[in-house]
């Protein structure tokens, strides 16, 4: 049930008697911000008599009222102001819906009734190296957009676009032939090749900060010079206000470009300081001292079909899956496909060649290129020395998921700094006539640290994904299972139970964390925050379920007991408290679909967050095992368990689980 939209088709039938594009105005109904003007409100009027001419919006507000037929649904509307209509959702009704969703196992949200098939393209990490911090977005983000579209009764098809074919393969094969020992990889295979991966990594990006200090230290220098120079100028400027402001705008934008400087360089330095002072590391780097270019071309000779390196890549791939997917296991995240960038390889020379053939590539100093009306530089997609990129198997990609699949969506749950490569792409792919999918970049920004920089550890190297959620866990347990806490449990938890609670609420923690965020903001990491019991965080809601759970198995009733009890009894609102909470059940499918609307599931944690403190003021208000009448029981106790299931199916849309009690 989305009551907005069902209060939208009423006005609908109304507007329609007065313009031909009803739709524009229909859509003008909002929650109220303030229940004293009723549930929602129609904002229709004051736009419309705009738009109609000679009439004042309050008369018209009056008629449309007067035409509008909602009797069944609201309490008679009142109009406003200038013209607002403020509709009151009728208790028997809100009642009547609760009853019904408490039979329904779709929990009252109505099937998609033009379903689309949308393929979701997330998490993607490029294996060979460990998974870290930036890759729990795409991740989340991803399973909960898969999740809850499935649920709205869309077709979704997952696919973890795999970077299984890229520079990090070259770097493990340098690292294996040059310092692998292989009976120890063969013994040990996943942490000797992250070992290696590691290695090789460190001395290329050391070599990489040597050759850029100067230029990182001449950027500190010039921001410090511009500093002195707008400082003076600003003095200079007197009371010219207007002046003053332009350059303290230019001086605070300076300061910035200044900060990052200076942590390029510390960053670099730090890189620098940790090989020269190890004898072995400083050896390695005398010897080779291109090590980036020795990577690449073993990438290269990869994906020419050299024997050796293909049999290396063969053998490595498995060991690096079992990584990931033990990682996927514990997030409890699941894909349809996993076809990685090597499965596109093959085709990659076609792409190349009908973009050509097409005149949609061109050549230009050798490569191939796709040249573009609203950017300056070419998406190229060959390179002069003949290599393939990271765009042209995103293109072999979107042929083969059309030719495949034939989706309505694909969605790209990818970083936001792949931003133009994405528009580029979908600029592509409109010249290329896939005018009949709809592609979307759903970007996310970065998991800052306390600093308010990317989250990084105290040696400048990303956090690995894994230590992360034992992190996470691990403060999941000394928040709910302190031992003050766990002396009130009667039966006392076993340490079995106390574990799989620990393991819920510390995944569950990081993943609400993330998801609770909008997308597109960057978020400051935070455990101690992110498993607080109260908040807008799982654990809070995770623990209102468990109070949930906690009244209904002192009931000495089961759901479906009390569910037979709904259709028996006539339930009744006796506290304002108890119409709030079964207001917001109501509006789970509102919520859902608004997640689908901007592809945002902050949408769907603001709703729970919401519900759950709606649930903590009808719990201090409303006493339910001891309600004075039976009435009043049952009508608490359906409230109670249908509270219970949203809170519990709105969190397993998102990927995250429940414990009966904590
Ligand atoms: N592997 C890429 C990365 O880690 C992300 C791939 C996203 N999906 C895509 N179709 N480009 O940056």
């Amino acid at each position: 049930m989305h009551l907005p939209r069902e209060l939208q088709r009423r006005f609908h039938e109304v507007i329609r008697q007065h313009v031909d594009d009803p739709e524009q105005y229909s859509g003008m109904i909002r929650p109220t911000n303030d229940p004293k003007f009723g549930d929602y409100q129609c904002n229709a009027a004051m736009p419309l008599a705009k738009k109609i001419g000679g009439t004042n919006p309050r008369d018209l507000a009056t008629k449309m009222v007067d035409a509008l037929s909602v009797g069944d649904l609201c309490e008679s509307p009142e109009v406003a102001g200038p013209g607002f209509i403020n509709l009151k959702i009728r208790d028997s009704w809100i009642l009547d819906r609760v009853a019904q969703m408490t039979q329904d196992d779709r929990c009252g949200v109505a099937a998609a009734d033009q379903p689309r098939k949308v393929i979701i393209d997330f998490s993607s990490p490029n294996v060979a190296k460990p998974m870290h911090v930036g890759h729990i977005r795409s991740t989340v983000i991803g399973d909960a957009l898969a999740r809850v579209l499935n649920f709205l009764g869309h077709y979704t098809i997952t696919d973890n676009h795999l970077g299984d074919w890229g520079t990090q393969f070259g770097i493990i094969i340098f690292g294996y032939k040059n310092f692998g020992d292989p009976d120890t990889v063969a013994k040990n295979p996943v942490p000797e090749l992250a070992k290696l991966y590691r290695l090789v990594n460190q001395i290329s990006e050391y070599q990489k900060a040597c050759n850029q200090l100067p230029v990182a230290k001449q950027s500190v220098d010039d921001a410090q010079n511009l500093i002195d120079e707008l400082t003076g100028k600003i003095e200079a400027a007197g009371d010219d206000a207007k002046a003053v402001k332009s350059l303290k705008k230019n001086l605070s934008a300076a300061k910035k470009r200044l900060q990052s400087a200076r942590d390029s360089v510390a960053a670099m330095n730090a890189k620098m300081d940790a090989v020269q002072t190890n004898e072995d590391l400083l050896k390695i780097s005398q010897q080779y001292p291109d090590i980036a270019q020795r990577c690449l071309s073993e990438t290269a000779k990869l994906h020419e079909g050299d024997q050796e390196n293909l049999d290396l890549w063969t053998k490595f791939l498995p060991y690096c899956r079992d990584e990931i997917d033990r990682i996927y296991d514990r997030l409890d995240v699941q894909f349809d496909h996993t076809l990685g960038e090597s499965f596109y390889h093959d085709r990659l020379p076609g792409v190349v060649d009908q973009l050509s053939r097409d005149g949609i590539a061109a050549e230009s100093e050798g490569a191939i290129c796709v040249f573009l009306d609203q950017f300056d530089a070419p998406m190229i997609i060959r390179k002069k020395d003949g290599a393939f990129l990271y765009a042209t198997t995103d293109l072999a990609t979107l042929q083969y998921r059309r030719e495949e699949f034939a989706p309505d969506e694909i969605l790209y749950v990818v970083d936001t700094r792949q931003s133009e490569h994405f528009d580029k792409l979908f600029a592509v792919a409109r010249r290329m006539g896939m005018e009949d999918v709809r592609l979307v970049h759903v970007n996310f920004g970065t998991v800052l640290g306390a600093d308010g920089r990317p989250l990084k550890t105290r040696s400048g190297t990303l956090i690995g994904l894994e230590s992360l959620l034992d992190d996470a866990v691990a403060r999941a347990q000394a928040v709910v299972c302190d031992p003050e806490r766990l002396q009130r449990m009667d039966p006392p938890m076993t340490a079995d139970e106390q574990q799989s609670v620990a393991e819920t609420v510390g995944i569950g923690a990081i993943k609400f964390a993330d998801l609770s965020h909008h997308r597109t903001s960057d978020y400051q990491f935070n455990l101690d925050k992110m498993v607080a019991l109260d908040g807008n965080t799982a654990t809070y809601i995770q623990y209102s379920y468990a109070r949930t759970q906690s009244i209904l198995r002192r009931s000495e009733m089961d759901e479906e007991a009390v569910v037979a009890l709904a259709s028996k009894t006539e339930l009744v609102f006796s506290q304002p408290q108890e119409r709030a909470l079964a207001l917001r059940l109501l509006q789970f499918e509102e919520a859902l679909v608004s997640v689908y609307d901007d592809y945002a599931p902050n949408q769907l944690t603001d709703y729970l967050f919401e519900t759950a403190r709606a649930y903590a003021v009808f719990n201090d208000t409303c006493p339910v095992l001891k309600a004075e009448t039976d009435q009043m029981r049952a009508t608490r106790l359906v409230l109670v368990v249908l509270c219970g299931r949203l809170l519990r199916k709105g969190l397993e849309l998102l990927g995250i689980g429940v414990a009966a009690r904590m």
